[in-house]
C-alpha cells in the first residue's frame, strides 16, 4: 500500500516508517523542512500548504504530529503551540484526504482522553475528561471529521505512554534511577497507561490494516499499573534502590501544570478494541517492557 506520514521523525514515527517499509509498503514522509531525499514531500501545516499530488492513489494517511507534551513548562504560549501542532495539522490533512479521497486516516490522539481516572478503569467506550489535555485530546480526535465525513475510515490513536530504549519518558528516567535517584512520585497511587514501542507500532498497523477497525482506539498494553509499581519495576529492572518519595507539592514546583494533568494524576485505560480485534500484545506486562527498553 502507498502510505503518507505526517510527523514521521519522532519517536513514534521513525519506528513506524521503518517497519512498514519492511512490511513492504511504499511511504512518503511529510516533511516541514526542505525535503532532502526523494521519499519526502513538503507541506506547511501552519499555511495549509500540502502538495495536492501527495496524495493522489494513496491507501492511507498517518498523522504522529504534536510538539511533545512534556518537553517545556506548560506557559499559556507553550498550551497554544501544543494545541496548533496537533490540531492544525490533522484539519489540514482531514481536508487533504477528504478531497483526493484516500480511504483511511489513521490520527494521533492520547489516553490524555480519559482525565484523570484515579483507580476507575476505562476503555474506549468511556466519556472524556476534564482538563486542558482532555480538551485537547477531544478536538484533536473531532478535527479529523472532515475526512469521516468524506467516507474515509478514522482511527483516533489513544496512546499511552511509549515505552522506548531511546527518548520519551523513559529517556528522560533513566539517569536518574539508574543514580539511585528514582522514587515515586506524589501518593504512589495514580495510575500508568503505558505501551511498549514494538507494540506501539504493531498496533498502528494492525488498525491500519483491518478494516472493522474504526473510531478511537487505546494503544495501551492489558495492565496498567501504579506509579508505585512502576517505580519498583524500573528500580529492579535497573538494579537500584528507589527509597525516595517525591511529594506532590514539589513536583508541581518543578514541573508546573503538567504536573497535575500526566505526572501526579493519569489514566487506568485498557485496549478493549484491539483486543476484542485479536490483536496480540508482545509485552503485556510492564516487567516485560522494561526489561525489554532497558537491556536493549
Ligand atoms: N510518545 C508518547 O509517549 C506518546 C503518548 C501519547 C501520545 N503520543 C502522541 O503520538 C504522536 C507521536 O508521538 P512521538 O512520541 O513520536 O512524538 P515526537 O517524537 O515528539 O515527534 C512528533 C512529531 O511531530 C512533529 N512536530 C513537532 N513539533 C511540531 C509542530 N510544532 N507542528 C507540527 N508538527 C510538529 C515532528 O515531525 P516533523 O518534524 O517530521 O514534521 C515530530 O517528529 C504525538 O502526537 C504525541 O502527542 C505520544
Amino acid at each position: 500500500m502507498r502510505i503518507v506520514v505526517a510527523g514521521s521523525s519522532g519517536l513514534i514515527g521513525n519506528e513506524l516508517v521503518t517497519s512498514l517499509r519492511g512490511d513492504g509498503h511504499e511511504v512518503t514522509r511529510l516533511v516541514r523542512r526542505q525535503p532532502t531525499k526523494a521519499d519526502e514531500s513538503q507541506w506547511d501545516p501552519g499555511r495549509g500548504q500540502i502538495d495536492d499530488a501527495v496524495l493522489r492513489g494513496v491507501g492511507a494517511v498517518i498523522n504522529l504530529c504534536g510538539a511533545g507534551i512534556g518537553d517545556k513548562r506548560w506557559s499559556g504560549a507553550y498550551k497554544q503551540a501544543l494545541r496548533d501542532s496537533r490540531l492544525t495539522t490533522t484539519d489540514v490533512l482531514a481536508h487533504a484526504v477528504a478531497e483526493a479521497g484516500v480511504p483511511v486516516l489513521v490520527n494521533g490522539s492520547a489516553v490524555g482522553f480519559y482525565g484523570d481516572t484515579g483507580d476507575r478503569i476505562v476503555d474506549e467506550q468511556s466519556p472524556s475528561g476534564a482538563g486542558f489535555l482532555s480538551a485537547l485530546c477531544r478536538d484533536w480526535e473531532a478535527a479529523t471529521t472532515p475526512a469521516s465525513k468524506a467516507g474515509a475510515r478514522v482511527v483516533s490513536l489513544r496512546t499511552a505512554t511509549v515505552l522506548s530504549p531511546t527518548g520519551g519518558m523513559l529517556g528522560k528516567l533513566r539517569p536518574l534511577f539508574s543514580l539511585g535517584l528514582g522514587g515515586r512520585l506524589g501518593s504512589g497511587r495514580q495510575y500508568l497507561s503505558w505501551i511498549s514501542l514494538p507494540d506501539e507500532v504493531a498496533a498502528i498497523e494492525f488498525a491500519l490494516t483491518h478494516d472493522d477497525v474504526s473510531g478511537p482506539v487505546d494503544l495501551c498494553a492489558p495492565e496498567p499499573v501504579t506509579n508505585a509499581h512502576f517505580t519498583s519495576a524500573m528500580g529492579r529492572a535497573l538494579h537500584r534502590p528507589t527509597p525516595w518519595i517525591v511529594p506532590g507539592f514539589a513536583v508541581k514546583a518543578l514541573i508546573g501544570e503538567f504536573a497535575e494533568e500526566a505526572v501526579l494524576t493519569g489514566q487506568r485505560a485498557v485496549p478493549k478494541v484491539l483486543t476484542d480485534a485479536g490483536f496480540q500484545f508482545r509485552h503485556r506486562t510492564v516487567e516485560d517492557a522494561l526489561s525489554y527498553a532497558i537491556t536493549r
